[in-house]
Order: structure tokens, then sequence, then C-alpha cells
């Protein structure tokens, strides 16, 4: 079985998605950012701001690369994950890319709630996500099957995803 990869932006879903999957197909579950963290003994919070962007994304692709090298688990990454080609090639060398979707609002709506997201720590994170959007939809695009998400509860969101791997078969 390949694995199983989800990407998108922050907020539509990757991590909740990625643990309902994992308990269905009793497929183990690897979360990018749990490992880079478990790895450098340091919150993606406290990368970014001692290290800066860049250092995480070097990290980033590090993780990408080791993990992808790995068969029949989920992966689910970073949102940024898709912005180097690199990533995605070894993503997809090993596993079926999924990339989640979804509005501002439901973007907003679900960021809101965490503390966790060192991007969206600015003074209007609206206008933000709706920048970021706009620059990474063509990453968003060509990183694998698009799954809508807004108005779907997690559980249509996984049986969407089920639904194309049995059919990819
Ligand atoms: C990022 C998304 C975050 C995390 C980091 C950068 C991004 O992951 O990797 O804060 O650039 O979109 P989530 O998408 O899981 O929030």
């Amino acid at each position: 079985m390949k694995n199983i990869v989800l990407t998108g932006f922050m907020g539509t879903g990757k991590t909740t998605i990625a643990r309902e999957l994992s308990k269905m197909l009793h497929m183990r579950l690897v979360d990018i950012d749990a490992e880079i963290e478990k790895a450098r003994k340091m919150k993606i919070n406290d990368i970014f701001r001692i290290h800066g962007e860049q250092y995480f994304r070097d990290v980033e692709t590090d993780m990408i690369k080791k993990l992808s090298r790995e068969k029949n688990i989920i992966i689910s990454t970073g949102g940024g994950a898709v912005l180097r080609d690199e990533n995605m090639e070894a993503l997809k060398e090993n596993g079926i890319v999924f990339c989640l979707n979804a509005s501002t609002e439901t973007i907003m709506e679900r960021t809101s709630r965490s503390e966790d997201r060192p991007l969206l720590k600015v003074e209007k994170p609206k206008e933000k996500i709706t920048e970021m959007l706009s620059y990474r939809r063509p990453f968003y695009e060509k990183a694998g099957i698009m799954i809508e998400t807004d108005s779907k509860t997690p559980l249509e969101v996984v049986q969407e995803i089920m639904e194309i791997i049995r059919c990819r078969k």
C-alpha cells in the first residue's frame, strides 16, 4: 500500500482527517510538524522565532525526505510543504497525495482557536490568510488530488478520500 499524504493550507483539517484515516485504515500516522518538534526538541513556534522560516523550511524538507522513504503510512504535512518541488517529488514517490481545501472564512475560524501558527501571529490574520492563499494556490493545485472540506464533516472527507484510494487500486 502506498503512503497517503495530506497537504493543504493551515486549518484545512489535515491533522483531524489524518487521524481518522489512520484509525479506519489501521495505518501509522506521522505528522511532519510533530516529528520536527520531537527531533529538534523545540516547538514550531520557537523554531520560527529563534531560527527563522528559512531554517524551518530546510528542516521540514529533511524530515519530508526521510519519512517519504517509509511505506504504508499516513503523512500529514505542514501547510507550506507544497512550496518546494523537492518536497512534493519525495512525497509522490511512495504516496498518493491529497490536498485539502477550505475557504478563507473556514480557515480563519479554525485557526483562530490556536496560538501555534507563527505565520498567522499578525495584526490582521484574515488579510494574511487571503494573501498567502492567493500566492500558494498554484502550489496547492498542483500538489495532489483536491478535496473540498467546507461544509463537510470529517467523516465525509475521510470517506471521499477512501473512495478515491479504493478506485485507484
Ligand atoms: C505552516 C503551516 C504549519 C507549520 C508552520 C508553517 C505554513 O502547519 O508547518 O507553522 O507555512 O503554512 P499546519 O498546516 O499543520 O498548521
